[in-house]
C-alpha cells in the first residue's frame, strides 16, 4: 500500500506557518521546562523516600508542598503547543492519535490518578511516614507513563510507512515500538526531566537560603548534584539516540541538516559548562548554561522533525486563508495570561513565606 494514500490533506491555516511555527517552539520550552520539573522532582522525592524508608527531608517536603502546582502548570502548559502542533501537523498527528487512540485517550485516567495523589502526597505528607516511598513511586510511574505515549505518539506521525499496521489491529493499541530511537529518545527526555528536577531544587533552596533559611545551604549542593550526573548521564544517553537515528537523515546539504548539526554542538557545549558549573554550585549561571541547553534542544528535536517529515510534508505546503484577527486576540490573551501567572506566582510565595514565617 503507497503511504500517501493515507495521509488526510492538510487544513488550511489563517497566517504564514512562521507565525504558528515560533508560537510552537516557545509554548513547547514552557511546557518542557515544567514537565521535568515535575517529573525530576517526584523521581528525586521518590529516590529520597526509598533510601530513607520512607523518611522526609526539606526536598521531599517542598516536592509534597508544591507538586499539584507543577502537575497543572505542566499541563495547563502542554495545551498551547499541542494546538500549534495540530495546526502545522494535524493531519499526521491526529492520524497518529487515532492508531494509538486506546492508549492517547488513557492519559486522561492517568493523569488525574497522578494528579490525585499528588493531592494526597501533600496533605496526607506528615502522616503517611513509610507510605511516602511507595506514593512518589506510584506518581512517579503514571507520569513516566504519560511521557512514553507522548514520545510514542509525536514519533509514530513522523512515520506514514507504519501506519497501514492499523488494518491488522484496528483497536487503537499501535505503538511505534519498532522504530529504534523510542528507546533512547524517551530515556533521552527523562534522564533531562531529572536533571532539570535536581536544578529546580538547587534553584529552590538558593532562594530559601537568599530569605535567611540557615538550613537551605546543604540542600543547594544536593540538588546540584542531581542535576550534574544525570546530565553526564545523558551524554551517554543522547551518544546512543544519535546513533539510532536512520543512516542519511542528517544530510549536510539541506538547511535543516545543517542547523541540526550546529544546534546539536552548541547544545552539548552549553550542557558541558551547566554540569561543570553545577559542580562548583554556581547555581545560577548553571542555569544559564541549562536554559541554552533547553532552547538549542528543543530546536534540534524540531529539525528533526523536519527531517524525518521529508518524504511525505513540509510546512511551507500548507495553504494559507489570510485571517489576522485570530491571531491578534491570541497574542493578547497569551500576553496577559503569562502577565497574570506571573503575579499569581508572586502572591503564592509571598503567602508562603509569610506563612512559614509564622509558624
Ligand atoms: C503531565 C504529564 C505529561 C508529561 C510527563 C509529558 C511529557 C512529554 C514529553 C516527554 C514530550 C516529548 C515527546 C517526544 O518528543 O518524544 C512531550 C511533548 C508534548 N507534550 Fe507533554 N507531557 C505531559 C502532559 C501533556 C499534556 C496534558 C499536554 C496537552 C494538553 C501535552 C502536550 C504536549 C505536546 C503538544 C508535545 C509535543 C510538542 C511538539 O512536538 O512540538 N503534554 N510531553
Amino acid at each position: 500500500m503507497d503511504p500517501t494514500t493515507l495521509i488526510p490533506t492538510p487544513d488550511a491555516i489563517p497566517v504564514h506557518w512562521g507565525w504558528f511555527h515560533i508560537l510552537l517552539l516557545v509554548t513547547f520550552t514552557m511546557h518542557i521546562l515544567l514537565m521535568n520539573a515535575m517529573l525530576g522532582t517526584v523521581f528525586i522525592a521518590a529516590v529520597n523516600h526509598f533510601t530513607r524508608d520512607g523518611g522526609g527531608s526539606p526536598p521531599t517536603q517542598a516536592v509534597a508542598e508544591k507538586l499539584p502546582f507543577t502537575i497543572a502548570f505542566a499541563v495547563n502548559f502542554g495545551v498551547a503547543p499541542l494546538l500549534f502542533a495540530q495546526v502545522l501537523y494535524g493531519h499526521l498527528i491526529y492520524t497518529s492519535s487515532i492508531l494509538m487512540g486506546t492508549f492517547w485517550l488513557s492519559i486522561i485516567g492517568i493523569l488525574i490518578a497522578a494528579y490525585y495523589l499528588a493531592y494526597v502526597y501533600k496533605y496526607k505528607y506528615h502522616q503517611l511516614e513509610k507510605g511516602r516511598a511507595l506514593l512518589t513511586g506510584s506518581i512517579c510511574i503514571l507520569l513516566l507513563i504519560i511521557a512514553f505515549l507522548f514520545s510514542n505518539n509525536f514519533t509514530l506521525m513522523l512515520h506514514p510507512e507504519s501506519w497501514a499496521r492499523y488494518f491488522d489491529k484496528p483497536g487503537g493499541l499501535l505503538l511505534n515500538l519498532a522504530d529504534p530511537t523510542i528507546w533512547p529518545r524517551y530515556l533521552h527526555f527523562m534522564a533531562a526531566a531529572v536533571a532539570v528536577g535536581g536544578m529546580s531544587i538547587a534553584l529552590f533552596f538558593s532562594y530559601k537560603k537568599h530569605t535567611g533559611d540557615a538550613e537551605a545551604a546543604p540542600w543547594i549542593g544536593y540538588g546540584c548534584k542531581w542535576f550534574a550526573y544525570a546530565t553526564f548521564i545523558n551524554f551517554g544517553i543522547g551518544a546512543w539516540f544519535l546513533g539510532s537515528l536512520p543512516q542519511g537523515i542528517v544530510s549536510m546539504n539541506t538547511s535543516s541538516g545543517f542547523f541540526f548539526l550546529v544546534f546539536l554542538i552548541g547544545g552539548i557545549i552549553a550542557a558541558v559548562f551547566a554540569a561543570l558549573l553545577a559542580l562548583k554550585e554556581r547555581v545560577m549561571p548553571a542555569l544559564y548554561s541549562l536554559l541554552t541547553t533547553i532552547v538549542l534542544m528543543i530546536l534540534v528535536r524540531d529539525m528533526l522533525r523536519t527531517l524525518y517529515l521529508q518524504p511525505w510534508f513540509s510546512r511551507s505546503e500548507l495553504t494559507v486563508q489570510a485571517s489576522y484577527s485570530p491571531l491578534l486576540v491570541f497574542l493578547l490573551f497569551f500576553i496577559g495570561g503569562i502577565v497574570l501567572i506571573g503575579w499569581m506566582l508572586k502572591i503564592t510565595f509571598q503567602n508562603s513565606d509569610d506563612q512559614e514565617a509564622q509558624s
